[in-house]
């Protein structure tokens, strides 16, 4: 495999390769001596076309704990605003002796056009509503990390899944380990396909959490929104977000995650975020590992 573009292509043993290479680079970073020689005569390009905070900060440095060398490219400031194409911006870019594309697109798909077009390892960062296979990845490390193997545990995903790639791609990784998976939250921003992946369809928060090991909640994407949803975000926080008072009445260990941004107030309040149900900021952890892994094991290929 040259490139990583999606989990949909990917089968078990990859997954179960990465995460377990991820586990070897997390007990190393974890070293006073964090970094190693594994990519030493590679350079890396981190091409953003979407805003990001956590993946980009999260491939940057693990590309620097693996000792490649590392530019960043953000499509604001750059000549894409002269007009020039994604093709012509990544060709010049490779024309510098880059030998791997990190990339973000708001389209979905950018990231399969591109790998057919250019001689470098492509690795997807999230292209628009399509996939985010890392962020899938290093969630399910952190909930491996927190309650063991996925076989048979429940997992909800809560909030806007028509506009999320974080969605799309979790499904495909927790069904490959064999994860019963529900997605939870308003008719509205559910897409109907969903029932033919074979996942559990909900529409109400408290049985969504009664029903689940773990809660990965996410973030009514407004910015996606074509058209303007019901609910709006004052409805959807009054019907569908979760605070503390209902995690702690499940009375049972369930763990709460989100990939980020959060929208306090919104699909959590702060008091659920914070609380010790959460591992949002274990995620952010494991994404660094996770990262390291993909692009040391795309590196070999
Ligand atoms: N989880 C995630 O993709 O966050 P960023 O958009 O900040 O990268």
């Amino acid at each position: 495999v040259r490139h990583l573009l999606g989990i949909k292509n990917l089968n078990e043993n990859d997954i179960q390769t990465i995460l377990e290479t991820a586990t070897q680079f997390k007990e190393i970073i974890n070293r006073p001596i964090k970094k190693v020689p594994s990519l030493r005569d590679i350079t890396i390009a981190n091409v953003f076309f979407e805003n990001s905070t956590r993946t980009r900060l999260s491939f940057e440095l693990a590309e620097k704990r693996l000792s490649a060398d590392v530019v960043n490219f953000s499509a604001s400031g750059s000549s894409v605003k002269k007009g020039e194409t994604l093709l012509d911006t990544v060709n010049n870019i490779l024309a510098m002796k880059v030998d791997m594309i990190v990339m973000r697109h708001s389209s979905p798909g950018a990231p399969h056009y591109l790998s057919s077009r250019i001689p470098a390892n492509v690795v997807n960062a999230g292209d628009g509503t399509h996939e985010h296979p890392t962020q899938a990845l290093l969630d399910a490390f952190s909930m491996r990390e927190k309650i063991g193997d996925l076989t048979g545990k429940k997992i909800a995903i809560i909030g806007d899944i028509t506009h999320s790639r974080v969605a799309l791609s979790n499904i495909f990784c927790l069904q490959k380990l064999g994860a019963e998976v529900m997605v939870c939250g308003p008719s509205t921003l559910i897409p109907k396909y969903l029932g033919d992946l074979g996942v559990r369809i909900g529409h109400d928060v408290r049985e969504a959490l009664q029903w689940c090991d773990v809660a990965n909640v996410l973030r009514i994407q407004l910015e996606r929104q074509q058209i303007k949803y019901f609910p709006s975000l004052r409805e959807y926080s009054l019907y569908f977000g979760i605070n503390k008072d209902m995690l702690d009445e499940l009375n049972k260990d369930i763990v709460l995650m989100h990939p980020g941004p959060i929208n306090r107030g919104v699909e959590l309040s702060s008091d659920a975020a914070d609380s010790k149900h959460s591992i949002i900021l274990d995620q952010v952890e494991n994404g660094v590992a996770v990262r390291m892994a993909v692009l040391y094991l795309l590196a070999q290929q």
